[in-house]
């Protein structure tokens, strides 16, 4: 039988990679061919097992070639503390024998699972034992305990997670590369808890544990409106599971604990410290040594005890954030200011979530350096702060006298610009590194084309993304707000999607939009929800609340992996029936939600005055009937694809009475909507709400619309992924590719022209003029406009996936305006997808890419259809086609 190469890219669940901590005692696993497998072939899976780095055994099993993605485990379930270590080849299904074996193994992935029963996870919760009055800028303290081992250690794992946020230290030594750990959830739901490798920190005799903790999210001020603090809780506590086993296989807990007298706590030099505001540092306050062994902490108070209930505590489906770069600005210059003092405008180069870490040299003890952050410079070269409200980004640090690197701990910056004052003598470049930060996740998506802004555009948006995944998507990183909107990622994950494997991510995030459904009996706006001013009554919102369908589907398309779709299963049910109690007799929805603006609707429709975003063009009760419709019609979907057929017809029949309502509401017969708005017509023809016959007729008059706006975009948040695709669905490329061309304000290319680095929240965050909008709400990185990509991957690249995890695959790139190249690449569940495709006189030559396991179906205009499977084709069209 032929032979073939090994399987790769072997991963479990949707991590990236070796992985620990896991809260799955039965994990899938996923692996890819590099070649076409033969008839007649089996895999076999072979896994060696440890728990607690004892003994180790060595089984195999073999599962279908067929079920490379997402497979079902082939052994018994894992036990806590359990590693994993396993690997594939392909085998002849004839059996086992070494003339069966067909190809060499893959790369292994190792894996380890967590605490995995509630009754495991026997630390206590322990920080502070003063009282603690303020409810802002409080002094931020440390733990810390000291444990002997008396006797090598072989495998050790610290369990960490914390009430605010924490950072580990042993012996002197950071503990993993996580920050802001652990990240945000909605800690009445579930607090994730991180597993670290200790092992190599450990020696024999006196080891310290010592933790550094911060407010974070869960007692920080968070949010808008003046904000909340304490929303969780106000006292700050470490959870920390120390489990080891000696070289001899005995073995050794420790607990964090108020009860032993071993762990105790003082304040330390985080004098106050907020995700939003910043974060004092006052270097004086150091004590040296405090978690390294010998250090004498006499004076240092038992800690106390913060009840929490363990069974929320949780293992994560998705990994920690991380560094994801990090670079020296392109420019520090001095500028003086008024009061005759010197500032330093360090100009980083890119908009994006970072911390500053600042070589602190030459500052006389006591000397103070502020350090503010901001995404754009006022004409006068001051940083623009309005824009933050009380986001203010400053951090401060007061110097001791010594010199050292410094970067705070427990907050984030949106920025471009920073601007340093009271610092006397020279900061150069080499003083100053930005660290950039994101959850981390692995890259799945690239693009570029022959048209630089374009490609700019896309970076644009790719930064976008990393600056708002911090633990959740957020709509923003920068001003008091910084929140889990829905909208925003209802319509950004396709993009998302593509450009990173957010699978892991967005799914964890969705175990608190269904948290929160069911407490507050709707979907509230953002989520972690926290009452606050305006939005402090959560209430139905259309596109809002539909991300309670639109996401899992979204990423069951992207990953294959129905599991998201079972276990949103009734919080999409919950939701929609919740809205169907709101639709008139005729199906539209058209009762206003109890917000004082009512819907949101087609939010920041460019002609909406710039404080009141929700004033569209186009109808709110038109906007929220057509994406009810959407979501009955995806729901239906969904209820098929998990053998729910009553559900399916159920839904179906929603969706057709919806739409029967929207159709008769809101376009007349000569095919003209009554809001003659892009939008409409674009959410008409893409969620297919209107008669067949009458398509033609909404897309021209939906092109004509864009010819008379001389090619500037008239769509808000809930129009705008959509025109494009249903002005190239419906065969209106030219007007499709001039709208998205244009540079006219509005338009995607404006802000490219404009000087952005990510994408903005308004079509003109930044005034042709040079001026920032006067909206109070005005962010200059927000990802909704750059929900564009998904047509950008799909019609100017040419890939989309035609059946979940693009199992199948749809490829046509259509070459148009100005582009004469594209070249794009996508690592699907089953191996790399990529295109390459250039105009060469009058000739369209194309390369392409498809994944083992897959196939792809080439749809060329006047061609007929080509099919193809697995692997790398040429072909070569005359023009024009
Ligand atoms: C956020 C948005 C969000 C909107 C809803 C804004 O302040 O930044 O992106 O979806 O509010 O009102």
């Amino acid at each position: 039988m032929r032979s073939c190469g090994a399987p790769v890219g072997l991963c479990v669940e949707h991590y990236a990679g070796d992985v620990l901590g896991i809260p799955y005692a039965e994990p899938r696993l996923s692996w890819q061919y590099s070649c076409e497998v033969p008839c007649g072939v089996e895999i076999e899976v072979s896994l060696v097992r440890s728990v607690r780095g004892g003994v180790e055994t060595v089984e195999t099993s073999v599962v279908s070639c067929e079920s490379n993605v997402l497979c079902q485990w082939p052994f018994a379930p894992l036990a806590s503390c359990e590693r994993a270590q396993v690997r594939v080849r392909v085998v002849s299904q004839s059996g086992l024998q070494s003339d069966g074996v067909l190809s060499p193994w893959s790369d292994p992935v190792t894996f380890e699972t967590g605490l995995l029963q509630a009754y495991e996870r026997v630390a206590d919760f322990v920080g502070p034992s003063w009282p603690e009055f303020e409810t802002d800028h409080r002094h931020q303290p440390l733990v810390r305990t000291e444990v002997v081992f008396d006797k090598p250690v072989k495998w050790a794992r610290l369990y960490l997670t914390a009430l605010g946020l924490v950072e580990a230290e042993i012996n002197g030594c950071k503990v993993g590369s996580d920050v802001l750990t652990p990240g945000w959830t909605d800690y009445r739901n579930r607090l994730l808890c991180f597993t670290y490798d200790i092992s190599a920190l450990l020696q024999v005799g006196a080891n310290v544990f010592g933790f550094w903790l911060g407010d974070g999210w869960y007692r920080g001020r968070v949010g808008f409106d003046g904000g909340e603090a304490n929303v969780w809780g106000d006292r700050l506590g470490v959870f920390a599971q120390i489990e080891v086993t000696y070289a001899d296989g005995t073995t050794l807990s420790v607990y964090s604990n108020s009860s032993d007298e071993c762990w105790k706590t003082a304040l330390g030099p985080i004098t106050r410290s907020n995700m939003y505001e910043g974060e004092w540092y006052d270097a004086r306050l150091v004590q040296l040594g405090w978690s390294q062994p010998g250090f004498d902490d006499s004076d240092w108070l038992p800690v106390a005890e913060i009840p929490f209930d363990e069974q929320r505590i949780m293992f994560p489906v998705f990994e920690g954030i991380r560094v994801d770069g990090t670079g020296q600005p392109l420019s520090v210059e001095s500028r003086q200011v008024a009061d005759g003092s010197t500032q330093w405008v360090v100009d980083m180069g890119q908009n994006a979530s970072r911390r500053l870490r600042i070589y602190m040299h030459g500052l006389s003890r006591g000397q103070k350096v502020t350090i503010r952050h901001g995404e754009v410079l006022d004409k006068d070269g001051g940083l623009v702060e309005r824009i933050l409200k009380r986001g203010k980004q400053t951090d401060v640090y007061i110097s001791d006298g010594g010199d050292e690197w410094w970067e705070p701990r427990f907050t984030m910056h949106g920025c471009r610009y920073v601007i340093i004052s009271g610092w006397v003598g020279t900061l150069q470049r080499e003083d100053i590194i930005g660290v950039v930060y994101h959850s981390s996740m692995r890259r799945t998506g690239w693009f570029e084309c022959s048209n630089a802004m374009v490609n700019q555009l896309h970076d644009n948006t790719l930064w976008s993304m990393r600056s708002n995944f911090m633990s959740i998507p957020t709509d923003c990183p920068q001003r008091d707000e910084r929140v889990g909107w829905t909208a925003d990622i209802a319509l950004f994950a396709p993009t998302a999607l593509y450009l990173y494997d957010a699978t892991g991510f967005l799914s964890s995030w969705l175990e608190d939009v269904d948290y929160e459904q069911r407490v507050y009996g709707t979907v509230p706006y953002y989520v972690p929800y926290v009452p606050m001013g305006f939005w402090a009554h959560p209430t139905a919102l259309a596109l809002w609340g539909d991300v309670a369908v639109m996401l899992p589907w979204d990423v069951y398309m992207a990953s294959g992996d129905t599991h998201v779709l079972e276990v949103n299963y009734d919080l999409a049910r919950r939701w929609l029936a919740e809205v169907n109690g709101y639709l008139s007799d005729d199906g539209v929805w058209d009762r206003k939600p109890e917000l004082a603006t009512g819907q949101l609707g087609d939010w920041l429709d460019p002609q909406a005055p710039p404080d009141e975003a929700d004033r569209a063009m186009t109808a709110k009760e038109l906007v929220a009937t057509a994406f009810h419709a959407h979501s009955c019609d995806v729901m239906s979907r969904i209820a098929a694809v998990l053998g729910h057929d009553e559900d399916a017809a159920y839904y179906a029949e929603r969706f057709e009475y919806v739409r029967q309502g929207f159709m008769q509401r809101f376009i007349s017969r000569d095919g003209r909507m009554t809001s003659d708005t892009q939008c409409a017509y674009a959410l008409a023809i893409m969620f297919q709400l209107h008669d067949e016959h009458m398509t033609r007729q909404l897309a021209d008059r939906l092109s004509a619309l864009v010819r008379a706006a001389d090619s500037r975009v008239g769509t808000g948040f809930a129009g705008t992924p959509y025109v494009l695709p249903a002005l190239t669905q419906t065969g209106h490329y030219d007007e499709a590719f001039s709208l998205f061309l244009s540079t006219k304000c509005p338009s995607w290319l404006y802000q490219v022209s404009m000087g952005a680095t990510t994408t903005w929240e308004r079509w003109d965050s930044m005034l042709p003029n040079g001026d920032v909008n006067p909206g109070s709400m005005t962010s200059f990185n927000h990802y909704a406009l750059g929900s564009v990509n998904d047509w950008v991957h799909a019609v100017i690249a040419g890939i989309s996936p035609l059946s979940p995890g693009w199992k199948r695959i749809r490829v046509a790139p259509r070459v148009n305006g100005n582009i004469t190249h594209a070249s794009a690449r996508h690592d699907t569940p089953y191996g790399p997808l990529s295109i390459e495709w250039k105009v060469l006189d009058d000739q369209l030559h194309m390369r392409l890419e498809v994944p083992y396991g897959t196939s792809a179906v080439v749809n060329m205009p006047g061609l007929a259809d080509e099919i193809l499977r697995g692997g790398i084709y040429e072909r070569i069209y005359s023009l024009p086609l």
